[in-house]
């Protein structure tokens, strides 16, 4: 089931961070697919597992990227990405607790919080530092010379 697909509205002006928001929408919608009361712990927990590789990468690459083209707000943004990364955290735990009831639960739950993540922080937050990015565009590019290939990709 595709739930979401990635626009060029959505586009930050950075290709590579483009490219991993569109890796967050696989993951939106492969958790959408195993949503509801059927969804196996297992399925849940890959997905959250997805997540907790692509958190650190993605965003230690956005932080790169704001230091380098100068916004202003980049401590703000940062509570945010922690916060996100505090969230999964939670997720993980309550995956733990009773997994066979909860999987579906916590499956909805999750989708909610992506779906709210990608609305307030992607089209929002990240989209505050586009206009800094492409002003300073030959410092971002720059930066983004370090960035490798994402590895949170679904293989489909
Ligand atoms: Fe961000």
């Amino acid at each position: 089931m595709v739930l979401m697909r990635w626009t060029q509205g959505m586009s930050v002006g950075v290709p590579e961070l483009d490219d991993d928001h569109r890796g967050l929408i696989d993951i939106i919608n492969d958790l959408a697919a195993l949503s509801g009361a059927e969804a196996r712990p297992q399925s849940v927990r890959a997905c959250l597992t997805r997540l907790h590789r692509y958190a650190p990468v993605h965003f230690g690459r956005e932080e790169k990227v704001m230091t380098a083209c100068g916004f202003p707000h980049l401590g703000v943004h940062q509570e945010e990405h922690r916060a996100f990364v505090l969230t999964m955290q939670g997720f993980n735990q309550s995956l733990q607790g009773d997994p066979a009831a909860l999987a579906g639960h916590l499956a909805e739950e999750i989708l909610d919080y992506l779906k709210n993540w990608l609305t307030h922080h992607i089209l929002l937050e990240d989209m505050a530092y586009k206009p800094y990015a492409s002003e300073r565009l030959a410092d971002v590019r720059a930066a983004a010379q370090s960035f490798r290939q994402p590895e949170f990709h679904s293989s489909r």
